[in-house]
């Protein structure tokens, strides 16, 4: 029997053929601007850890995975005008570790596919390509001595337009986002049951990568599986044993070919404080409103102001803060409970590329001042895909300046120690924008 590899999964063969079709034609204009007359893309070297003899888990480079989802490193792909793409696998003979066979992946049929044993001889392959090519990669030393010229490696303008046209996804694209999402969600629902069930941090998350289907490396982020108040800590990765929590916030996505999902829930249990119950409720119906508010035209800074306003009212509502939105937002009282930018790209990077950027060849909008983290300042335009994930959470470090500050008497501190229990509540979809609006691609599934 041959091994089914993860870079054999299936996918309309169409879409892909399309997918080619359009990074052929993207590239085409990429060089003209750019001047270069060959593309060199590496699915990049290993990373081993400093003073040992082990590899981290390998991350394809990610402009390698926007045309190929072939798993591995030392891969190169050559692309030039008017000829099929190829792609050069390096598959050396090899006892320690396993080299599946090729088998027919359905991508194959669009590109020339040439194996080889060492990444050398990946490199005489394309060799009388290399002078006049840009390469992109994380070995321009080795481009360098194979003949690449010194402003050939990874050009900024080539890669800042090959990173704005990572931006709008392709159909393909979307259905391996898609694919990550139905992954993704087998693993909350399980999770969520786990939760209900009594389950500790470990064993909820040892119930989301069954369902899934995976095992941790595989996923596209280490999962936040936090319960009560270590939801409080935004990249909380502890897996504690205890059992017992009022609260779930769980954090954590699939991949699918290369491309991610990144989904958090956040559940609670009866007997929770009713007050955090409201937020959690409250937080759901604040964040599908703006999700419905997502279409081409609209800021994402926007969106991310109105995301402060509403967060700010419904902690007005509940009693945590004595003024509405537009006054807390104006006195600074909101960003101690949202202290995170409202989403961020999504593709085959989970904190995808390109979000500061204003136009294809480079330029720069940064975050604005009052909203430092976020990670996307882009106008809202048809085939972006984002995540919009609002939240609330009680951390002491955020709110101690405001225990002595101006606007004090603004909180109720001692509805504050109360919540801190809770630790936080956050709920974050991933969303395509189509022509007249957006898809919600996480809710159909979770
Ligand atoms: N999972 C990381 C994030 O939501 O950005
Ligand atoms: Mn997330
Ligand atoms: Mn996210």
């Amino acid at each position: 029997m041959v091994p089914v590899t993860s870079h054999e999964k299936s996918m309309p063969n169409d879409l892909y053929i399309d997918h080619v079709r359009t990074r052929r034609e993207a590239a085409e204009r990429v060089l003209a601007a750019t001047g270069f007359e060959a593309l060199v893309v590496d699915s990049g070297r290993p990373f081993r850890y400093y003073a040992d003899d082990m590899d981290a888990p390998h991350h394809e480079g990610p402009h390698f995975v926007h045309w190929v989802p072939l798993q591995g490193p030392h891969h190169l792909l050559l692309v030039r005008p008017d000829e099929r793409p190829l792609v050069v696998r390096v598959a050396p003979e090899d006892y320690w570790y396993e080299q599946a066979p090729l088998g027919s992946p359905f991508w194959a049929e669009e590109l020339d596919v040439r194996e080889v044993g060492t990444r050398e001889q990946a490199w005489e392959l394309v060799r009388s390509a290399l002078e006049g090519a840009a390469y992109v990669g994380d070995a321009p030393d080795e481009a360098r001595a194979h003949g690449v010229a010194p402003s050939g490696l990874n050009p900024a303008a080539m890669v800042a337009r090959l990173d704005w046209d990572r931006s709008f996804k392709t159909p393909y694209e979307v259905a391996c986002i898609e694919e990550a999402q139905v992954m993704a969600a087998r693993g909350h629902v399980a999770a969520k049951a786990s939760f209900e069930a009594g389950a500790s941090e470990l064993e909820i998350h040892q119930a989301y990568v069954a369902a899934v289907g995976c095992v941790d490396k595989e996923l596209p982020y280490e999962s936040i599986v936090a319960l009560d108040e270590k939801g409080a800590i935004l990249h909380y990765t502890g897996k504690r044993a205890t059992r017992g929590g009022k609260v779930l916030l769980i954090d954590s996505g699939a991949r699918h070919l290369g491309y991610c999902s990144d989904i958090t829930r956040t559940w609670t249990l009866p007997g929770v404080d009713p007050v955090f119950a409201r937020l959690v409720e409250g937080m759901d119906e604040l964040q599908q409103g703006l999700c419905e508010a997502v279409r081409p035209g609209l800021g994402y800074v926007e969106l991310h102001h109105k995301a402060h306003l509403w967060i700010g009212d419904l902690l007005h509502e509940v009693g945590i803060l004595g003024v509405g939105g537009e006054e807390a937002f104006s006195k600074d009282l909101t960003r101690p409970f949202f202290p995170h930018g409202l989403g961020h790209f999504l593709g085959i990077q989970v904190h995808d590329v390109a979000g500061h950027q204003s136009d294809r060849s480079g330029g720069v909008v940064k975050a604005p001042a009052e909203h430092p983290f976020l990670r996307t300042t882009r106008t809202i335009e048809t085939d972006q895909v984002f995540t919009v994930e609002p939240g609330i959470y009680f951390i002491e470090m955020l709110l101690r300046e405001h225990r002595d500050g101006p606007h004090a008497g603004l909180l109720d501190w001692a509805l504050v120690e109360r919540m801190k229990g809770c630790g936080g509540v956050r709920i974050e979809d991933n969303l395509l924008v189509t022509r007249d609006g957006h898809r919600n691609l996480t809710r159909p599934h979770v």
